[in-house]
């Protein structure tokens, strides 16, 4: 972040990885997406949570929840199907012991909060204004697996400004609304984002699916459906990223399949200044720190100095 990274100076032999989000500078562009890292514990036993850009951690809510009972993940072609219904520690376990985990990192955290109704939304975020470990929110009004709540907030430009009006007086921090893609016109939601004064916007969370046992005719999710991720949505992610990209003049974050440092590139090139690795990391937790390396290599083939002159260069027909 902007107070605590030394970020090296840029040299030929070394690319300058770092972005600049908000007024925050990140180390890098590789950040994990909610849910798919817990509170970043496990993860550090793989590698060092230093090397990321920033960690995104599981949506909090007000009141602890145990969340769909299992199966609630399914594996299936290109991706995987979850339903796991918001399972989390509640804020205040939250504050006490999993942001206090990351104070000895220098590391962005981004605190991803999820609510039932637009009073909680507005309560947890309340609750994490005085933790200056939380350098962000990340607003997920997309979550497609909770009867209430979640994506209904995220599917009329309308809500969405609203509660992110509501959210931006009670956290004095960056907020950064992450928009579902089940909706018809992602642009328009974006402007909604943007007009309640969100500072970044990411996209995109899952997008709704279903899977059933052909011999007992069950979904094979408890909750009967659930959100599809993995490298099967990354061109519906693309494809959203740079439409929005085109419609806001706030940062975005991509997020969507993205496994390999290729992707992140595409994503970058599409208009993301940062992207979130989520699925991948189930396959490949120590992914970020190829991704990294990979990037460098890239950079350093196309003579680049700054990953930043990649944002939004893609060179449309
Ligand atoms: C098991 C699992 C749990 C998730 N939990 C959350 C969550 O709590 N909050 C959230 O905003 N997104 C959640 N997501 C969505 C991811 O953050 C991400 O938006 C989505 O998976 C697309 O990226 P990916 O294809 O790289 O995984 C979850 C995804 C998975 C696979």
């Amino acid at each position: 972040m902007t107070t605590k990274t030394k970020s090296k100076k840029t040299t030929k032999s070394s690319p300058d990885l770092s972005v600049e989000i908000c007024g925050y500078r990140f180390k890098n562009p590789i950040w994990t997406a909610s849910g798919t890292c817990g509170y970043g514990e496990e993860l550090d036993t793989v590698f060092d949570l230093n090397r990321l850009g920033a960690i995104v951690t599981k949506s909090i809510t007000r009141q602890p929840r145990p969340g769909h009972p299992t199966p609630r993940c399914s594996e299936e072609a290109s991706g995987m199907l979850n339903a796991i219904g918001l399972a989390n520690v509640g804020v205040e376990k939250y504050v006490t012991e999993k942001l206090r985990f990351l104070d000895k990192y220098d590391v962005g955290v981004i605190v991803n909060v999820a609510g039932f109704n637009f009073d909680e939304y507005v309560e947890v975020c309340a609750m994490l204004a005085d933790c200056p470990r939380a350098d962000m929110i990340e607003l997920n009004i997309s979550c497609p697996n909770v009867s209430t709540g979640g994506i209904e907030f995220g599917a009329s430009a309308k809500d969405v400004e609203r509660i992110v009006k509501a959210v931006k007086k009670v956290f004095p921090r960056p907020i950064i609304p992450k928009l579902s893609p089940n909706v018809t016109n992602i642009a328009e939601i974006a402007r909604g984002a943007e007009q309640g004064g969100a500072d970044a916007i990411a996209l995109i969370n899952t997008l709704i699916g279903m899977t059933v046992d052909i011999y007992t005719r069950k979904p094979n999710l408890t909750n009967n459906r659930g959100g599809l991720s993995g490298p099967a949505i990354k061109p519906v992610a693309l494809s959203m990223v740079n439409k929005v990209y085109d419609a806001v003049d706030v940062p975005v974050i991509g997020i969507g399949g993205a496994s390999n440092a290729e992707d992140v590139i595409q994503f970058m090139l599409c208009g993301a200044s940062a992207v979130q690795l989520g699925t991948a990391l189930f396959i490949q937790p120590d992914l970020p720190i190829k991704v990294e390396q990979d990037l460098k290599k890239y950079l350093k083939s196309q003579n680049l100095s700054s990953i930043t002159d990649l944002i939004g260069k893609i060179e449309k027909y």
